[in-house]
């Protein structure tokens, strides 16, 4: 392992592999710390993270997905770059998304999501997800083995998202063709050549959602795509299409990748530590808590970035107007402030619910309760229909010895291939 100091978080490759060692070397430094060599100052502070979350005056959600990639379009001058981040935006990627908007920009978008996100859309999905869980296991359950990502978690993942906006059943199985739910995604954002991601790689899916919305706006429908279609500002003035289908097609960018690698690390655990199955057989109502405690342990989201605006402090640290910031959720899950026995995966752990995988503020994840459900049900379901599920020694090597590939990005935290074992129950 090269000195942890000499480290570029953004292109090493033995980093990407396994990051916790690199960040309790961060946090070492302290909690908010410039690290030398794109000159992002890191936080790996629970509380410093929360607090970047929340000001929003002075951190902008701009460069959220892409950190110092592509660099800044322009030189940051004085002590507020709000003017230069406006005039600069359509050049961030993806900037058409709620994620990387600021108020009063991000409310707006934010408002069409929340009136498909209602209480009881949730609840029909998640309805939707029982049904589904066994579907997606019946197609491999008489294996005895799978590869956990490719035959489960990515189809799953996209088609909850597919039933969540009310995709027509026909069309269903081209989205799981065309999202390429059977392999990795291919995806530019976070890996770490340096290459930045396209301005817009979700071109297939506005398409798609602009012609359903026109259609339902031509002849209105009663169905979640209909809701879309009639749904209007706050102030009550009528979206631009293409407005109503960019929060709907970012859901795959946002709960695809994420939720796959939030339900492969919940396995790999009942693999790993099979008490766990044992304990979770014995008392159903624990498979909440493990679920959090998945998502603290391995937060998919290792990183979140913002870009200071105006010049300020965090954590006591002088931050200068221009900066990167690189929120660490991985590390601040971490936190031993916040959290006792931070390395250890603990059933117990009472503050579980207060980790910041999701995010926290504005931003905090819209889609958290259908991925906390996602992996509710299908722990629950897995137990219900396998016996035994043990971690593949052919492939990935004797307890204690394991050999796990995780994806090369500086972005996300997930395994590449999940194998599995199991008997089924008859
Ligand atoms: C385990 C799975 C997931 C994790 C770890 C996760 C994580 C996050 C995080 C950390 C943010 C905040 C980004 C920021 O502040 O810059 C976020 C935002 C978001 N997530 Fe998730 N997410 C997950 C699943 C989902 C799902 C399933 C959906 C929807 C189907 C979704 C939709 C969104 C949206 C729309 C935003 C942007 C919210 C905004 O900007 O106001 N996410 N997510």
């Amino acid at each position: 392992m090269t000195e942890l100091a000499d480290v570029d978080y953004f292109s090493n490759a033995e980093i990407a592999q396994d990051p916790y060692a690199y960040y309790e070397y961060l946090r070492s430094q302290g909690p908010v710390f410039q690290e030398p060599h794109h000159g992002v100052v890191a936080v790996t502070g629970y509380a410093e993270v929360m607090a970047a979350f929340k000001d929003v005056d002075s951190f902008s959600a701009v460069n959220a997905i892409g950190g110092p990639f592509p660099p800044l379009p322009f030189e940051p001058e004085g002590d507020d770059i709000t003017a230069q981040i406006e005039a600069h935006r359509h050049e961030f990627p993806i900037f058409e998304h709620m994620v990387v908007m600021d108020p009063p920009s991000h409310e707006k978008a934010r408002s069409l999501l929340s009136k498909l996100l209602t209480p009881r859309r949730l609840k029909e999905n998640e309805d939707f997800m029982w049904r589904l869980v066994d579907t997606q296991l019946d197609e491999f359950i008489d294996n005895g083995h799978c590869e956990f990502l490719s035959e489960y978690a990515r189809p799953f993942a996209t088609l909850a998202i597919t039933d969540l906006l009310g995709v027509p059943e026909e069309d269903r199985a081209e989205f799981r063709r065309a999202l390429g739910a059977e392999k990795p995604q291919g995806n530019r954002v976070g890996a770490l050549d340096g290459e930045a991601v396209g301005l817009n790689p979700l071109e297939y899916l506005d398409d798609r959602f602009s012609g359903y919305i026109a259609d339902r706006r031509r002849e209105p429908r009663d169905d979640v795509l209909g809701g879309m279609a009639a749904a209007t500002y706050p102030d009550g003035s009528t979206p631009e299409i293409l407005e109503v289908a960019r929060p709907a097609t970012f859901l795959f960018a946002a709960g695809q990748e994420t939720v796959t690698k939030l339900l492969s690390a919940a396995v790999q655990t009942l693999g790993d530590q099979p008490e766990l199955q044992d304990q979770l057989r014995a008392n159903r109502d624990l498979i909440p808590a493990f679920m959090e405690e998945a998502l603290r342990f391995q937060s998919p989201t290792k990183v979140d970035f913002r870009l200071a605006r105006k010049t300020t402090t965090l954590g006591g640290v002088p931050i200068k107007a221009g900066t990167v910031l690189m929120l660490c959720l991985g590390a601040a899950n971490r936190d031993p402030v916040k959290f006792d026995d931070p390395h250890v995966f603990r059933l117990d752990r009472k503050n579980v619910r207060e980790h910041i995988a999701f995010g926290r503020g504005i931003h905090t994840c819209a889609g958290a309760p259908l991925a906390r459900a996602e992996g509710v049900v299908t722990v629950h379901r897995l137990l219900d229909r396998l016996r035994d599920i043990t971690i593949s020694e052919s492939r990935h090597g004797a307890p204690g010895q394991r050999r796990y590939a995780y994806e090369p990005t500086f972005l996300l935290r997930g395994l590449t291939e999940l194998h599995v074992e199991f008997t089924a129950q008859r």
